[in-house]
């Protein structure tokens, strides 16, 4: 299984200057493999490039707290794992009548019934720089490359960026446990 694994979290309404790191490695995870500037993960093995395309992902949901977030490698991308919290829910329902640029109701962008998850590819869609959880002006994601700011529902706001943070094919297979890919 292409385990996953890593990363930083961020936990909503801290203060913007201070970031929670956690790690987290599991499977085949190779210990002390950072990678990235903004957001350090621990790789996993690296497999060939057609293992890469077809690999999906489980995930253990109990890893991640309310209003943090964990970043998991995937396919070699990052991919932001969002456990929301009330607030910023209500704000990307509220969000769901202003005008966006790449309108989606944020009830498009998670599982029914299940709004505090929210499971994101962590690239920016203007050039593929790293967004950032905590800034920008929509209190979700600031990719500090060229300034793009996303919203709590991922969707973008301002700034270059064209569309919203993609959501990849993502699904539950447990209360706890998600797979991806
Ligand atoms: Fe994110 Fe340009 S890559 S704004």
């Amino acid at each position: 299984m292409a385990d996953t694994v890593v990363t930083d979290t961020h936990a909503s309404g801290d203060d913007p200057n201070r970031r929670d790191f956690i790690h987290i490695a599991a499977g085949a995870a190779a210990a002390g493999a950072v990678v990235g500037l903004a957001w350090p993960f621990i790789d996993q093995m690296n497999p060939a490039g057609d293992t890469l395309a077809l690999a999906s992902v489980e995930f253990d949901l109990t890893k991640v707290a309310a209003g943090q977030q964990v970043v998991v490698k995937w396919r070699g991308k990052p991919l932001f794992v969002r456990n929301r919290t009330p607030a910023e829910i209500a704000q990307a329902i509220k969000d769901d009548n202003a005008s966006l640029r790449d309108p989606q109701r944020d009830e498009e962008r998670h599982k029914p019934g299940k709004p505090e998850w929210l499971v994101l590819i962590g690239t920016c869609t203007h050039l593929g720089c790293v967004p950032t959880f905590g800034g920008g002006d929509y209190g979700g994601w600031f990719c500090p490359c060229h300034g793009s700011h996303y919203d709590t529902s991922g969707r973008i706001r301002k700034g270059p960026a064209p569309r919203n943070l993609e959501v990849p094919d993502w699904d539950f297979v447990s209360d706890t446990k998600v797979k991806i890919g």
